[in-house]
């Protein structure tokens, strides 16, 4: 970058040279105006190392896993087993077993509530006992819950949110109480870019005797990630908001719970035997991974999580932090910008949501579409979170480790742009 913003230091933010390891960014659109891509909590860009990684399997070594004897499913096998691996270091479980390949976050999250759904005592969820969630959830963090409230007879409750976009736990011991089976929640919003206070979280619910799931799909990409240090039970992620392809996402449960639960989709090689009468199953991971599994999409994701170890999460949240630093005081001083959301760096990530006084959003993302500005409108698919706030719907902008303080002041700029465009 030519010129750093007097609030950013060079040593809080990754080098440049990083962005040249993603083609996509050299793009231009809309008549040679240059890509700025501000939508990274929808999904990541992805280096030319996974690009390569993906090719270089389908080339050289794709056959199908786990059930062929020659060269070739050996070695897929490998890759697929090799990026389990790379998994369970990247978010230091205790063991490569306690790692399930999924289709994405959501699939994940449906998987713990439909493990729970079919379980026996003492994990069964039936109509006297309670679930909870929060009023901040992605809807893949709601659906499910509510879907398997309706066939239980559970009931679904929730954390609120106060006026600047933190969860309300004033009531916690009211929320999870001896009933409590379960506590879903998100690590970092996608909406409103909040980081929850795990902790407290955990504690209360570890008192009552209740599990914990955590959605980390806008965590995982973000910060260095320690299964062991949240003390959850479950977590999930998502590969293509990490550098990683599409179709492949991670649920991570602990040993002994992915032991005692039953397994969700039935299929292929999820078995020990099969008879006519009945089936016993394979030990856990495979348990849960019915069918075909997506390999080169986890492959892809090995070399994801290469890619961003090599870097360091560290440096990644640091770089990401001072940039979000920057966009908070840079958004303030539009006119009429409301964020929503909390309206400091503290505690936050790197999402940020805003209105534009009555401008609506599609039409403020539509204006900086045509300047090359690339941000999500909507609900983002946390429609209760727009109903709290009383707004149909926000501007997301959100940044990764190749966004840069430019990308926010052309951000601003085009913001202005908007703000002209509609008197
Ligand atoms: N969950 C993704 C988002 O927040 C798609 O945009």
């Amino acid at each position: 970058m030519t010129q750093l913003p007097g609030l950013l230091t060079s040593t809080s933010l990754l080098d440049e040279a990083i962005r040249k390891d993603f083609p996509i960014l050299d793009r231009t659109v809309h008549d040679g105006k240059k890509l700025v891509y501000l939508d990274n909590a929808a999904t990541s860009q992805k280096p030319r190392q996974v690009l390569d990684a993906l090719n270089e399997y389908y080339e050289r070594y794709n056959a199908n896993v786990h059930r062929g004897v020659h060269v070739l499913a050996e070695e897929a096998t490998a890759l697929y087993e090799g990026a389990r691996d790379k998994v369970a270091a990247f978010i230091n479980a205790p063991s490569r077993d306690e790692v399930i390949f999924t289709k994405n976050a959501s699939e994940s999250l449906n998987l713990v509530a439909n493990m729970l759904g079919w379980a026996d005592e003492p994990y069964r969820v039936d109509h006297e006992t309670e679930i909870v969630i929060t009023e901040m959830e992605h809807h893949s963090n709601i659906v499910p819950w509510q879907l398997l409230a309706q066939r239980t007879g559970a009931k679904l409750k929730w954390f609120g949110l106060t006026d600047d976009g933190r969860l309300d736990l004033s009531n916690i011991d009211e929320i999870i109480t001896e009933k409590t089976k379960i506590v879903s929640f998100v690590l970092v919003s996608n909406i409103l870019g909040t980081v929850n206070p795990v902790e407290a979280i955990v504690r209360r619910a570890q008192e009552v005797g209740a599990l914990v799931c955590i959605d980390a799909s806008q965590a995982a990409p973000h910060m260095p990630m320690d299964v062991q240090a949240l003390q959850a039970d479950f977590v999930a992620f998502t590969g293509h908001k990490m550098c990683g392809p599409t179709g492949i996402g991670v649920l991570w449960g602990r040993q002994e719970l992915l032991e005692d639960l039953p397994p969700f989709l039935g299929g292929g090689e999820m078995i020990e035997t099969v008879s006519m009468h009945s089936s016993t199953y394979a030990p856990a991971p495979h348990k849960f991974e019915a069918g075909t599994p997506p390999i080169a999409q986890a492959v892809g994701l090995g070399a994801a999580i290469d890619y961003l170890s090599a870097i360091g999460m560290d440096k990644i949240l640091a770089h990401e932090h001072a940039l979000t630093e920057y966009a908070v005081k840079r958004l303030g001083e539009v006119p009429d910008l409301r964020i929503i959301g909390p309206t400091t760096a503290e505690d936050r990530g790197a999402a940020i949501s805003f209105t534009l006084g009555d401008i609506h959003p599609h039409d403020v993302g539509q204006v900086l579409d045509e300047q090359g500005i690339a941000v999500r409108v909507g609900h983002h698919c946390a429609r209760p979170v727009c109903l709290r706030y009383g707004i149909p719907a926000t501007t997301r902008a959100s940044f990764y480790l190749y966004s840069t303080p430019a990308e926010i002041d052309a951000l601003v700029d085009g913001l202005e742009h908007v703000r002209n465009f509609f008197g």
